[in-house]
């Protein structure tokens, strides 16, 4: 069928058309009318540039994307052009099966190699050895807090927290309900802005395992390096929902890693546990049967019906990851972004303020303030006329956050770079 008589292609010459300006007759085509029109499986790779700056190597984008904002949400979060354009292009009719993905069967032949195409490419990406499992879950990191103590201990069992900012926090939190977590370190008093040295840290040789957050998206605060843990069963467990997929990461040095993928992956309602198999199997025996790890891997996380579009979206990701050049590639765009939007917080003499120790900073997560803090809601305000959303920081720290992720393209950052030294030119 040719394609320029289906809604769909319709939808891929003008993506931005609303559907309601189509014409109707080939929207209401009945569903058989376009069951066998294909959509190429070709890549879309287009760049977004609000400025004249050529980024992170990509073709020069098309007028519609030009519409969109530059996204500094903390999550859900900016996601890549091409991949959106990409899933758009597939939404409708999914490669030729007459159906989108939302529509599927998570048991058909199409989704389990878009489950399995998904988890081998990030596999790829993290160098994931062949002892741990990958798991595609649902509940949020959220849930992970309690997942995690009620498969790797029971009630009794101490475990060690490190804990660095509010994520940790609300873990430590949750984990006291099904074990006896200690914490060894909190950067409560300092209002979360350092990490400690690892050699002074006093950690409980019986506990289960450690946990950390390895970057903690509130307070922008991330580990560089990880401490090793001193129990006797040397596990380190990590949530890295916010800087998942942001740089090369040695998995073997964790026993589980988690996190939810609205960040730097996917949209919400995927979370993803990376765990060493050897872990899995010794869940509490109240353990709610979509919190058992066991359960899940048995099944490859097809136990009960997954976030099947969520899944499809961060496959979509994970294969532009890899085209970027996977993620050593991924880090340097990461650095290059994060350089310059520090360098224009302290060489603005003050009028902007980081308050995370320099060391420590995390490259996702950029909190400032106005040393006029009277001007941050102008500040929020004006930066959203010239297109740039989601600045305000979060309501427990005030001042202001760019989440900076995988996604948001070096143009956004030099945007905003720019809008702020005009905004200090104005108001210093
Ligand atoms: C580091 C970190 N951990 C955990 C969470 C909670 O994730 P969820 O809302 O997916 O449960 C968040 C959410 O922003 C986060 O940033």
């Amino acid at each position: 069928m040719a394609m320029a008589t289906t809604p769909h292609s319709l939808l891929l010459q003008n993506p931005t058309q609303p559907h309601h300006q189509l014409p109707k007759t080939s929207i209401f085509k009945p569903f058989n009318a376009f069951s066998r029109f294909t959509i190429p499986n070709r890549r879309i790779s287009i760049s977004c540039a609000a400025t004249s700056t050529q980024i992170q190597d990509r073709p020069p984008l098309p007028a519609h994307s030009q519409e969109r904002l530059f996204n500094f949400a903390a999550g859900p979060a900016i996601l890549p052009e091409n991949v959106l354009l990409k899933a758009q292009s597939e939404l409708y009719n999914y490669r030729g099966s007459g159906m989108s993905v939302m529509e599927m069967s998570h048991r058909g032949k199409e989704f389990l190699s878009i489950i399995q195409k998904a988890e081998s490419d990030l596999r790829t990406l993290l160098e994931i050895p062949d002892e741990y499992a990958v798991l595609f879950l649902q509940g949020g990191a959220t849930t992970q807090f309690a997942a995690i103590p009620l498969n790797l201990c029971s009630p009794s069992d101490p475990v060690d927290f490190l804990v660095t900012g509010s994520w940790g926090d609300k873990a430590i939190k949750e984990a006291k309900k099904y074990c006896n977590p200690n914490l060894i370190w909190s950067g409560k008093s300092e209002k979360y802005t350092k990490i400690p040295t690892f050699e002074g840290l006093e950690q409980n040789p019986d506990a289960k395992y450690l946990h950390i957050c390895a970057n903690e998206t509130i307070h922008g605060v991330e580990f560089k390096n990880y401490p090793t843990p001193q129990n006797s069963t040397g596990i380190l467990v990590a949530d890295m929902s916010s800087n998942f997929c942001s740089k090369p990461v040695d998995v073997s040095k964790f026993g589980v890693i988690y996190a939810g993928a609205q960040k730097n992956v996917g949209p919400s309602g995927v979370t993803i546990v990376i765990i060493r198999k050897d872990l899995i199997g010794n869940a509490q025996e109240q353990t709610p049967v979509m919190l058992d790890y066991k359960i899940h891997a048995e099944n490859n996380s097809l136990y009960n019906t997954p976030p099947c579009y969520g899944i499809y979206m961060c496959g979509l990701v994970f294969e532009d990851l890899l085209e970027q050049g996977g993620l050593k590639e991924v880090e340097k765009k990461n650095q290059k972004k994060a350089e310059i939007l520090y360098n224009a917080i302290d060489e603005s003499n003050g009028f902007f303020r980081c308050p995370v120790e320099k060391s420590v900073r995390s490259l996702m997560n950029v909190p400032f303030t106005l040393e006029k803090s009277e001007l941050e809601g102008e500040f929020v305000k004006e930066a959203a006329k010239e297109k740039m959303v989601q600045l305000k920081g979060h309501r427990s720290v005030g001042g202001m956050r760019a989440s900076i992720y995988n996604a948001m393209p070096l143009a956004g950052v030099e945007k905003l770079v720019a809008f702020m030294k005009d905004f200090q030119a104005k108001h210093a």
